[in-house]
């Protein structure tokens, strides 16, 4: 078994010394294929991202099990910010202002280009290494060409494309020009057999199928929605590092006070900046929650080489600070905001949640909106967009709000913030039953199991 995927389950650092330090990455994915241990003989392709990853491909020091592909960093920036982050990723989000962008021109053509080459080298590195027969798992948007590619070279191979965001709906997916709709349809239907989060995405990308490349053919659609690893994050935030980390929100918060939390990566499809619109909206409409409310927003970097994910960021704490220095009191911070990356501070949080804000403009699953119930030492409220893909399991015990709409967001907050105890307790039981169903390892297997009964009709 073969998995592919931009990021690996493993990245480096050069140390002063001079030597290699492994990290291990986190996510579903990587927490799935651990699950079934190394014994299962899986190979995992990835492209190497940092100057350490590229420094151990060239020692070949890689670990076991991991084959990093050293991708000329100039092609790989073009097709991972340039074209995945920059087109798909806003194409598949609908995050375009559409008065001025996307504008496919000449350069577009260039980075296009590349990302072609991109998908190449997985295509021949997973054709070169994979042994007769075996079963390949391709990752998300990055790699949509990888599976037609990969079909050409290797036609004996069992090929499963896994998609981790939405799928656009075709009206919006029709803005890409033609033959690039066309290229990418096709590559994914390369593969026996897609999968997706929600019922959702996988008819939307049917749909596209249906208007731009005349049908599924004989690839095999399939639903997964990857669920949250109790176990581990149980046991995880008992650990003493998060003890500490409580002790010290706790002292930011304040004695006594309600907690609004939210966790995200920060991504332009998160909608962070609605967020705290719709808090400042709630300390408008309902004074009674000055000083007995703290809006804990955790606002971690995400891509970062690119401009707009920077002003996004950029308009995040302005508006942060801007809510404290209009509200706040000497003894009261309105928002408690951090920007820098902490596991375990983000699972204190979780912990001391009252209510939870999920609110995307777009997700494919969001894995916080199951993560919260799961950990919340007293069970929480949760405020959850209905274009979250998780908003498919969760809805009916989630207060379901448009993303868009503040007002309505700073009245979801209000409800979850009066919620009877009673009622806050049954909705966080059926909340972690839903949010636990398909545990990542679960999950990995189910696409395997699926994937060789599909293959043998393609
Ligand atoms: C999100 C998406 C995944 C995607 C990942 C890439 O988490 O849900 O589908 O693979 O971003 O993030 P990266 O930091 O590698 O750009």
């Amino acid at each position: 078994m073969l998995v592919a995927s931009n990021r690996g389950p493993v990245s480096y650092e050069v140390g002063e010394d001079g030597s290699l330090r492994a990290r291990r990455g986190g996510g579903g994915l990587v927490s799935g294929l651990s699950a079934i241990g190394p014994e299962a003989g899986a190979l995992w392709v990835c492209s190497a991202l940092s100057d350490g990853d590229r420094e151990a491909v060239r020692r070949g020091a890689g670990e076991d099990g991991v084959r990093m592909l050293d991708i000329p960093a100039d092609v790989h920036a073009d097709a991972y910010n340039g074209i995945a982050n920059s087109v798909l990723w806003f194409v598949h989000h609908m995050l375009y202002q559409t008065p001025l962008e996307p504008v496919f021109d000449a350069e577009f053509r260039r980075r296009w280009a590349s990302y072609e080459a991109y998908n190449r080298a997985f295509a021949e590195a997973l054709a070169e290494e994979a042994a007769r027969g075996a079963a390949v798992l391709v990752q998300d948007y990055h790699l949509t060409l990888v599976p037609g590619l990969l079909r050409d070279l290797r036609p004996d191979l069992r090929i499963g494309h896994f998609s981790h965001t939405p799928w656009a709906p075709p009206e919006y997916f029709a803005m890409l020009p033609d033959d690039i709709a066309r290229q990418v349809l096709r590559g994914m239907l390369g593969a026996d057999r897609l999968g997706f989060l929600t019922r959702r995405w996988a008819d939307a990308f049917t749909a596209c199928c249906e208007r731009f490349a005349g049908g599924l053919g004989d690839t095999r659609i399939g639903v997964h929605g990857l669920g949250a690893d109790a176990d581990f994050l149980r046991a995880r935030s008992h650990e003493a590092d998060v003890d500490e980390r409580m002790a010290a929100l706790r002292e930011e918060i304040g004695e006594g006070r309600r907690t609004v939390v939210r966790v995200d990566r920060t991504e332009l499809s998160k909608n962070i900046v609605r967020g705290l619109l719709a808090y400042r909206q709630l300390l408008d409409d309902r004074p009674e929650w000055r000083e007995r409310v703290v809006h804990v927003a955790f606002a971690y970097p995400s891509r970062q080489d690119l401009a707009v994910y920077r002003d996004y960021t950029a308009e995040v704490q302005r508006l942060a600070e801007d809510i404290n220095a209009r509200y706040g009191t000497p003894g009261w911070r309105p928002v408690v905001l951090h920007v820098k990356d902490d596991f375990a501070r983000s699972l204190a949080a979780y912990r001391l949640a009252d209510v939870a804000l999920v609110n995307p403009i777009r997700d494919g699953m969001n894995l916080v909106a199951k993560e919260v119930p799961v950990v919340s030492d007293a069970g929480c409220a949760l405020v959850l967009s209905r274009e979250a893909g998780a908003h498919e399991e969760l809805g009916e015990d989630a207060i379901t709000v448009n993303p868009y709409d503040v007002v309505d967001t700073a009245r979801a907050l209000h409800e979850a913030l009066t919620m009877s105890p009673a009622d806050r307790t049954d909705r966080t039981k059926r909340l972690v039953a839903s949010a636990t169903a398909l545990p990542p390892a679960r999950w990995f297997l189910d696409q395997l199991e699926a994937l060789r009964g599909a293959a043998a009709s393609h």
